[in-house]
């Protein structure tokens, strides 16, 4: 079984649904401070996405889930739902971003530090950070996708935190989640073999405890087991000829 592999007006649209997705990041950055609410951060992206970008905020009733980003906040590894309780100095939070425009996908998250954070909560913030960076780095054609996991899992395991298990990246076009499966751990050389035209999301979720997590009454909030501190970061990624290409980077990144 191989991959999908996108045509080249397809990749052109994931490039702009990417640049969208990585936009609202940039745009809702000054606005995670403390005292504001997970709600009015939903608000601001939604009238933004819809309003200005004049695209569609992708979770919004995907699957039922009701609010149009996810906010994953301290213990949460993903899937938080906005609510109304206010931000506060030593938070750590994911904001995880998917618009369709034009019928196409962008997915993208980052954490952020509201106010001053503890040393611990942003080693952890960097060191899941650099996971990313090193699985992306793996990409291109013949890569496997135990490659991409073996990267993730080594690195940290190394700091000695933990891999989730339970949530995985994914392929994604006109599609929010498609075949493959991209899991976060695993072993190098092993797994499907990417080509040039495959886009898939690596969204790693790191823990300072252990890998176990649980998922809250409301059907969606996935938190740590052992209530430890957890981090995601999230890109949209195309291989490319010669390796891959960041859908959803950052000028901040570059
Ligand atoms: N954006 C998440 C991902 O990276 C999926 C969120 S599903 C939702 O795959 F329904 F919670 F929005
Ligand atoms: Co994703
Ligand atoms: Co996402």
């Amino acid at each position: 079984m191989s991959i999908l592999i996108k045509s080249a007006a397809e990749i052109e649209k994931m490039r702009i649904a990417g640049k969208l997705a990585a936009d609202v990041l940039d745009y809702i950055a000054p606005h995670v401070v403390p005292g504001i609410t997970t709600n009015e951060l939903d608000k601001l992206c939604h009238d933004y996405i819809v309003d200005v970008q004049q695209a569609i905020p992708a979770p919004l009733n995907y699957r039922g889930f009701p609010k149009s980003i996810c906010t994953s906040l301290n213990q949460t590894i993903c899937h938080g739902i906005p609510n109304d309780k206010k931000l506060k100095k030593g938070d750590i939070i994911n904001v995880d971003i998917t618009v369709i425009k034009d019928d196409y996908h962008g997915d993208t998250s980052k954490m952020f530090y509201v106010g001053d954070v503890s040393p611990h909560a942003k080693r952890l913030c960097v060191i899941t950070q650099e996971c990313l960076m090193l699985a992306i780095e793996q990409v291109k054609p013949g890569c496997t996708l135990g490659d991409i996991g073996y990267a993730i899992q080594k690195h940290a395991e190394s700091n000695r935190y933990s891999v989730v298990r339970e949530f995985c990246g994914h392929g994604i076009g006109k599609n929010f989640h498609e075949e493959p499966q991209v899991l976060h751990y695993g072993k190098a050389g092993e797994g499907e073999v990417l080509q040039a035209g495959n886009i898939l999301t690596i969204e790693p979720m790191i823990n300072i405890g252990k890998r176990h997590m649980k998922v809250l009454k409301d059907g969606w909030t996935a938190v740590t087991k052992d209530r430890s501190l957890s981090a995601q970061w999230e890109h949209t990624i195309l291989v490319t000829e010669t390796g891959y290409d960041i859908l959803t980077i950052r000028p901040e990144e570059t």
